[in-house]
């Protein structure tokens, strides 16, 4: 099932049209990648998603629902999430406190006061199961402040993680990590699937197609090719646009 759909989606900025009459269908459970040159426009592209800019034409579905006109807080309580390149914790609460805050957060109706004590349970059970899907299980009791680099970006995304059905926007999360952090990044956003839907943005393309089950080329805001990574690998097109054989 297509868990996002955009359908048309345009965006000019003045007299720059910054995306193009972009159809994308993310199917549930998958690892999608959005790749293309510097100013290609995949970051607008998520700003579209998440409803933090509203298009100039074309529409968003996200679970069959058309949502491109919902503010971006509904757009996550629906499940859109986005990973943000600055990152947002808190730094003096340990990483289990981070991950338990933005449960509590997003399930207001749910685990709002703990009326009872099987909410604070399982509230607990369902951060510690997001701290092990990222490998986080032992920093559990450490302060965010505490982690390195990659283990911060790592917690990030487990903040945009609670809850079920969601579609994760990660734009860039290898941007500023030391070299040898970048593997356990790769495979860790590898293991958020099936169970959580992933959308990419990287610019490292040896790991985009190492890990995606699809992937979308993007050039001058028109999608120039889609598909499974053997099929970019091996189309001309995107090796004139992205590999900078013009
Ligand atoms: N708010 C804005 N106002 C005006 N122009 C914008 C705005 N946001 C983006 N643009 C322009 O739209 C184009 C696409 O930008 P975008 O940030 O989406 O590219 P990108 O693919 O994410 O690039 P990068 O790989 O460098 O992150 C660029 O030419 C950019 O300058
Ligand atoms: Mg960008």
């Amino acid at each position: 099932m297509a868990l996002l759909r955009t359908i048309g989606l345009t965006k000019d900025f003045g007299a720059l049209r910054a995306l193009d009459q972009v159809d994308l269908e993310v199917q549930e459970g998958t690892l999608h990648s959005v790749v293309g040159p510097n100013g290609a426009g995949k970051t607008t592209l998520f700003n579209l998603i998440s409803g933090f800019i509203k298009p100039t034409e074309g529409k968003v579905e996200f679970n069959n629902r058309e949502i491109t006109h919902l503010p971006p807080h509904q757009m996550a309580h629906l499940g859109i999430r986005r990973s943000f390149q600055i990152i947002t914790l808190f730094p003096e609460l340990t990483a289990l406190e981070n991950v338990r805050l933005a449960i509590q957060a997003r399930g207001k109706e749910r685990f709002s006061l703990f009326k009872k004590a099987s909410d604070l349970r399982e509230c607990l059970a369902q951060s510690h199961e997001i701290l092990r899907t990222l490998g986080l299980a032992e920093k559990a009791e450490h302060k965010a402040c505490e982690l390195s680099h990659g283990e911060q970006r790592l917690l990030d995304i487990g903040v945009a993680m609670a809850g079920e059905g969601i579609l994760l926007l990660l734009d860039e999360p290898t941007s500023g990590l030391a070299h040898d952090e970048i593997p356990m990044m790769a495979e860790t956003i590898k293991r958020l699937t099936p169970k959580h839907t992933v959308v990419l943005i990287e610019h490292r393309v040896d790991m985009v197609l190492s890990i995606s089950d699809t992937i979308t080329v993007i050039d001058f805001g028109r999608v120039i090719a889609q598909g499974p990574p053997e099929v970019i690998q091996n189309s001309e097109e995107v090796s004139r646009a992205y590999l900078g054989v013009r």
